[in-house]
């Protein structure tokens, strides 16, 4: 076979090194467009792990790479003047120029043909290729050229970044923030050999041109940064090697192949440099593409398709992981205010793939000592040892919270005409006795007209009141949780069959008339609602002041107001579902008008000391819908209100959504609201596991976490939380005692 390679950078060296040492047969080439010794940027990082694979897949340059790296353990975070150091983290770094230099010695033994200094921009220069491989980088001219087979997907970053090395040679991954006058500025830096380190600028387009680096020279960045971060360089320089001021570009092909042209490395998918994973991404398709070709030598369609079958779930996870570590940094400004311990930690778990309980691992000194900065903040200053942080109180007004875990709204579509039963007071009481910090009921109904299902629980009857209140005073009485009431009214999305019989799907019969912001079906075979008129919304209104007085006589502690997931008030803030003429459509300010007449009206009628949570979907996952920015602004309009805290839902507003899901995928949202807008918020789905849980809310990402399939799972999530974390102040039942792990006390 005749292959052709583009590029000789180490997706393309690699390559072509492997399927070369597999079969010898093959006539490989490589067309490089510089000469040897010349490559832009300065170091790479690899885990052990990678180089383990390496060292698999060709032990003699395995066995080079391994003579030239430098190896470090430590992560130091530079802030506010502080030094903040976690260790255990083992990395290699490695001068780029020397890694291609041992692949290119290699090519070389093993009989690969190279040629520098070739510029391809049209495969006609390959035209006698059975296989063309696209090894040529972000910029791929090849990719452009079959941009209409390969679809790429291209989105570029907001911070300008600018990639220099200096001979200062730091002792761990060092992560300097530093603020001016200009703005904020914030380094990535890591020693790749004995005398050298890289030293990547980054800052935010503002900063960036109030500072004049946009028309700066490469000598006036060089001197404005070495300024800068003088103290960092102890009187080093800093080194450019054809370095400019780039916006990083995230790269997706919907298709890897066409033809018997191949994309790789950087030509196929780019991950954020700040994740460090390009080099070994792009190294790892070498790998995956040489295995595929040996194993189906004959057929090379399949064999193209088994490489990209191989690589694209692995690479799916590893840029959505990098792009969540490249928002981290592009919103950096939001955590300013954070003290050096948090933010070091909130920098450290940013990807979501590092959590509290692996940097424990890691550095067992290094997270108690986070744990015990983080207790003295909350109400647990001295305590030795100090709780896991998701063991520390928390108050909303009157109510104390004695942890961070919340039981979410469940519907449980078993109550007759909004009345909850025994079914209830079961389901809530054992999960308020599982040790949850606060327990919220289902989605319950303002008026009977307000139900989503025959049956949903309500608030509309007067026997509400001592039926609600059968199950307050027990959660009370029996447990330490609190119990909290979800307040809603179904709008659009009502009328509708229980969960089990055909979720959001009308009722055989019985209907009943639907209102809502606009007359928009919730899907072709439901009912149109009627746009709600003055009357309707001065009805649905006194609605909820009536079920919040009854839930007040009913003994709650916490109202939260459902304004997401397509319901009524939720119907009204998406622009999707509201499209009305008057003053309640249109603006984000008109669609918010009717929400903040009622939870004024909620708040007015709820005892001033018991706070209210407002359930919001941050977004709604679909084209011209509402944006996370849209949630930031509703947050602080709620704030400036009396809101207490954002419960911080997505999606459920439109049948048109597209929802990325993943493990706790909508904790950011959570983030942002809470660091942009200034209030408590509670992070909801996917959050799995209590080791999560302490990563968000030591992180700052959140003040309290909201599970609901997990307490489903699991009633007794928290006890267990507790034992297996070997805490041993949490409180277990009296007749539960017997089992309580004696670990715990
Ligand atoms: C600031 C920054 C920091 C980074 N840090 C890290 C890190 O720490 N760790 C890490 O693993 N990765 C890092 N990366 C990413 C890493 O550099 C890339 O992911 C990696 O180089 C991809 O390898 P590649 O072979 O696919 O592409 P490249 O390394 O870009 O190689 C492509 C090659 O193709 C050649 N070429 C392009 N067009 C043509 C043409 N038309 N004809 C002939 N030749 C052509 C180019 O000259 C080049 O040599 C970083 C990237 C940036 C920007
Ligand atoms: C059976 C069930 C019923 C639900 N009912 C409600 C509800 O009444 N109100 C609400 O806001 N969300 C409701 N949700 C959504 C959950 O509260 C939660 O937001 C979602 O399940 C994501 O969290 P999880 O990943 O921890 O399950 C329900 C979810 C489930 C599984």
């Amino acid at each position: 076979m005749k292959i052709a390679v583009i590029g000789g950078g180490p997706a393309g060296l690699y390559f072509s090194l492997l399927i070369k040492k597999g079969m010898p047969e093959c006539e490989v080439t490589i067309y490089e467009r510089n000469p040897p010794g010349v490559t832009w940027g300065w170091g790479v990082v690899f885990s052990d792990e990678t180089l383990e694979r390496f060292r698999d897949a060709d032990r003699e340059s395995y066995e080079e790479i391994a003579a030239s790296f430098a190896r470090w353990e430590d992560i130091d975070v530079h802030f506010k003047g502080r030094v903040i150091r976690s260790g255990g983290h083992l990395f290699y770094g490695l001068r780029r120029m020397r890694l291609l230099e041992i692949l290119q010695n290699r090519c070389r033994e093993a009989g690969v043909a190279l040629q520098f200094e070739t510029e391809i921009d049209s495969l006609s220069a390959c035209s006698g290729a059975d296989l063309v491989v696209a090894a040529d980088g972000v910029n791929s001219r090849i990719r452009s050229l079959y941009a209409e087979h390969f679809k790429p997907d291209i989105d570029s970053g907001r911070s300008p970044y600018i990639w220099l090395a200096t001979r200062r040679v730091f002792e761990a991954f060092t992560f300097i923030i530093r603020e001016n006058d200009d703005g904020l500025f914030q380094v990535h830096a890591y020693p790749f050999d004995r005398a050298t380190s890289t030293f990547i600028v980054e800052t935010d387009e503002r900063s960036w041109k109030k500072a004049g680096l946009d028309t700066a020279s490469e000598q006036e960045t060089l001197g404005y940064c070495e300024t800068l971060f003088a103290d960092e360089l102890r009187g080093h320089k800093l080194m450019s090697n054809k370095s400019a001021w780039i916006k990083f570009r995230r790269i997706r092909n919907e298709s890897w192949r066409h033809g018997n042209v191949v994309l790789i490395g950087d030509a196929a998918h780019t991950a954020h440099f700040s994740i460090g994973s390009g080099t070994k991404m792009a190294m790892e398709d070498s790998m995956a593409l040489a295995s595929a070709l040996q194993a189906q030598p004959s057929d090379l369609a399949s064999a193209l398709d088994a490489y990209h079958q191989e690589r694209w779930l692995d690479v799916a996870k590893k840029q959505r992981a990098a792009e969540v570590s490249q928002r981290w940094f592009e919103g950096i400004a939001r955590y300013r205010r954070f003290e050096p311990e948090q933010f070091a930690v909130s920098l450290l778990t940013r990807s979501k793939r590092v959590t509290h309980g692996n940097l424990k691992l890691r550095d067992p000194g290094y997270i108690a000592g986070v744990d015990r900065w983080f207790a003295s903040r909350n109400g647990c200053d001295g305590v030795e040892p100090p709780p896991p942080p998701m063991f520390t109180p928390f108050s909303l007004r009157g109510m104390s919270l004695t942890n961070r875990v919340v039981v979410s709204p469940m519907c449980q579509y078993s109550a007759a005409d909004g009345s909850p039963d025994d079914w209830h007071l079961v389901h809530i009481g054992s999960r308020a006795i599982g040790g949850a910090g606060l327990v919220i009921t289902e989605m319950t109904d303002v008026s009977r007209e307000g139900r989503i299902t025959p049956g949903c629980t309500g608030m509309y009857k007067e026997e509400h009141v001592s039926q609600w209140k059968r199950i307050t005073e027990f959660v009370h009485a029996r447990s330490g949780a609190k119990i909290g009431m979800q307040l809603a009214h179904a709008g659009r999305k009502g009328s509708t069959k229980l969960m089990w019989e055909g979720m959001d799907e009308p009722l055989p019969g019985g209907n009943w008339p639907l209102i809502s912001a606009s007359p928009i079906a919730w899907a072709a075979a439901n009912q149109v609602p009627r746009e709600m008129d003055r009357g309707d919304m001065d009805q649905v209104r006194d609605d909820f002041v009536r079920a919040a007085r009854m839930a007040q006589r009913a003994g709650f502690d916490m109202l939260e107001l459902h304004c997401a997931h397509g319901y009524l008030l939720s119907s009204f803030i998406s622009p999707l579902t509201n499209i009305r003429a008057d003053k309640y459509g249109g603006s984000l300010e008109n669609r918010m008008r009717f929400p903040l007449e009622v939870f004024d009206a909620v708040r007015r009628a709820w005892r001033e000391d018991k706070p209210i949570s407002v359930r919001v979907s941050a977004t709604d996952w679909a084209p011209g819908g509402l944006e996370v920015d849209d949630s930031v602004e509703i947050a602080r309009m709620l704030k400036s209100r009396g809101c207490d805290i954002i419960d911080v839902s997505s999606g459920m507003t439109t049948e048109m959504a597209r929802p990325v899901y993943g493990s706790m995928f909508q904790t950011p949202f959570a983030d942002r609201i809470r660091n942009e807008a200034g209030i408590p918020t509670m992070a909801l789905g996917n959050i799995q596991n209590w080791d999560q849980v302490n990563t968000i809310i030591v992180s700052g990402h959140a003040d309290l976490c909201v599970l609901a399939r997990p307490h489903l799972f699991d009633p007794y999530f928290t006890l267990h939380a507790a034992a297996a974390q070997g805490y041993h102040d949490m409180r277990w039942p009296d007749q539960y005692l017997p089992a309580k792990p004696r670990s715990s006390g």
